[in-house]
């Protein structure tokens, strides 16, 4: 089975505090966007001969330009870890291999979501492949707090740290720029280096998720720049001093902890990228509905 695994940003993320588990509570709105990885997923009986009680999975990795060294090609990656979980989960264990074939575009470190979104992907691919088996979201979570966003895909509201989804009315497509820094962002330190207060109150999820649709629903760009927050701003300029500096410009925004930074609209000669460093790249996109 072929699919697509989309990146995200974060249209809006609000802190609302640390929790005692060392996880932050958010509001955040999160949109899939039309920079993809290629994912090609199989299952099949499992090879004869292979060890008892551990997951049969192959896995190819090939990697385009703008990704660095850094993905891992074993089973540290977030696509092999949930094939693993899935066949586990589906009592699979011993009956049943993976074959796995990620072409990647979505740089790691980078604030945009891509390993998250290749698990997911993986997830939904093996549950289609099975016409069925364990429920996906709690294998989600576990996976990250970003997965269970792309199970679903789209414009959505995520609470709790990310795992609790909402989908939401999307805004009409519209189209962003994206800044690829030549560095990744290691989203731990960020959180690490935020002033979070402990966190008191809780979030109403239907409450926000009306308010959320309502606002959405008519948002073009002026309106999206206009809701536009992102509370890993602060901490993630002041551990990276370019981050800081392209910062100054009002229109450009940071994706979740970062690298990468982004416009809405398409007219680069107006914005802060002209000035960026050359070792930048600039990609235009779009959203991606669901
Ligand atoms: O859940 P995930 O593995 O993507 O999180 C990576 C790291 O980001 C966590 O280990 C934690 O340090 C931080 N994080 C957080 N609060 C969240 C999501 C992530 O503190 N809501």
């Amino acid at each position: 089975m072929k699919l697509e695994a989309p990146a995200k940003i974060n249209l809006y993320l609000e802190v609302l505090g640390r929790r005692e588990d060392g996880f932050h509570e958010l509001v955040t709105v999160l949109q899939t966007i039309d920079l993809v990885d290629d994912l090609e997923v199989a299952l099949r009986p499992k090879t004869a001969g292979a060890p008892a009680g551990q997951a049969d999975i192959d896995f190819r990795l090939d990697r385009e330009s703008l990704v660095g060294a850094d993905v891992p090609a074993d089973e540290r990656n977030l696509a092999v870890r949930a094939a693993r979980d899935w066949l586990a989960a589906a009592g699979r264990l011993d009956s049943h291999g993976v074959d796995l074939a990620l072409l990647k575009r979505i740089p790691s470190g980078a604030g945009l979501g891509g390993g998250s979104s290749d698990a997911a992907a993986v997830l939904t691919a093996l549950d289609t492949l099975a016409s069925g088996g364990p429920e996906l979201q709690p294998l989600a979570a576990a996976l990250g707090s970003d997965v269970p966003f792309f199970l679903v895909g789209g414009t959505a509201l995520c609470l709790g740290r990310g795992e609790h989804v909402t989908p939401i009315e999307q805004p009409a497509c519209f189209e962003l720029m994206l800044g690829l820094p030549d560095f990744g962002v290691p989203t731990p330190s960020v959180y690490a280096a935020l002033d979070a207060p402990t966190l008191r109150t809780q979030p109403n999820p239907r409450e926000h998720a009306r308010h959320w649709a309502t606002r959405l629903a008519q948002a073009d760009v002026d309106a999206l720049e206009s809701i536009y927050r992102n509370d890993l701003e602060p901490p993630a300029r002041t551990l990276h001093a370019p981050l800081d500096d392209l910062l100054e410009s009002p229109a450009v925004h940071l994706s979740g902890s970062g690298s990468t930074l982004f416009l809405f609209g398409s007219a680069e000669q107006d914005s802060g990228f002209v000035c960026a460093p050359s070792s930048m790249r600039r990609i235009r996109h779009r959203s991606k509905n669901r």
